[in-house]
């Protein structure tokens, strides 16, 4: 694997992970678990952001502590199925801001039409995290990538809960300053662009859909 591509092995992940992908799973438990492992995955993907010294006053005497060093953050779910992930990381990093990408898979062309765009105004400032569960061609994630560095934003990490290997190394290609954060890398794309053995289509199964 690229330096820049973390895979997500912790036994707590893989556990909901395998619950997530079962087809009895229904809509409430499959909500609640996108959000538990988008909390899961934000732990990890922020496990490089710098601290800074400071000072404080336990009960017992003065000490110098860290905090994280003023870090402002957009997250920018992917709709529909990246909304899904929002509270859970919301859950971690409760001031950040939220931006959307409205994109939706042509579903025979297989490529990303954009329909709604809405990004926080002081992104520039900001180090933003992608948020979508499915990495399938990856045509999806390049396109919502190339929209938010349009803005200039200081970082960007794209953070999904499903990579097909195919999905990995297009956005990998595309974007090689990007950083990728996912909980399983699975065997392949079907005919139709799903992901095997995969979860299905995230969007239907987090609202209720078809
Ligand atoms: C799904 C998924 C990703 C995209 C991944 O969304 O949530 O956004 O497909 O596929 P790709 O890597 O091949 O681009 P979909 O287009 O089904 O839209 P929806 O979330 O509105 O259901
Ligand atoms: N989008 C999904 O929701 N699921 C897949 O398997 C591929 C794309």
């Amino acid at each position: 694997m690229e330096n820049n591509i973390f895979v997500m092995d912790h036994p707590l992940i893989q556990h909901k992970l395998t619950i997530l992908r079962d087809k009895h799973t229904g809509t409430k438990q499959f909500r609640e678990l996108v959000n538990e492992i988008a909390t899961l995955i934000c732990y990890e993907a922020t496990r490089d952001w710098p601290l800074k010294d400071v000072e404080i006053e336990t009960p017992m005497q003065k000490a110098v502590t860290k905090e994280i060093a003023g870090k402002k953050v957009a997250l920018v779910p992917i709709l529909r199925a990246g909304l899904g992930m929002v509270d859970g990381m919301l859950n971690l990093v409760p001031s950040a801001k939220v931006g959307h990408i409205g994109l939706y898979r042509d579903h025979e062309t297989l490529q990303p039409v954009e329909y709604y765009n809405k990004l926080p105004g002081d992104i520039e400032e900001r180090d933003v995290m992608i948020l979508d569960p499915m990495l399938a061609t990856g045509g999806s994630a390049i396109d919502a990538i190339g929209i938010v560095k349009r803005s200039n934003p200081k970082s960007i990490k794209f953070l999904c809960i499903i990579a097909a290997p195919e999905g990995l190394k297009a956005l990998h290609e595309a974007h090689p300053d990007v950083a990728i954060y996912c909980a399983a890398v699975d065997e392949k794309l079907n005919e139709n662009g799903y992901i095997l053995p995969g979860l299905g289509d995230a969007g239907d199964r987090i609202f209720g859909t078809k």
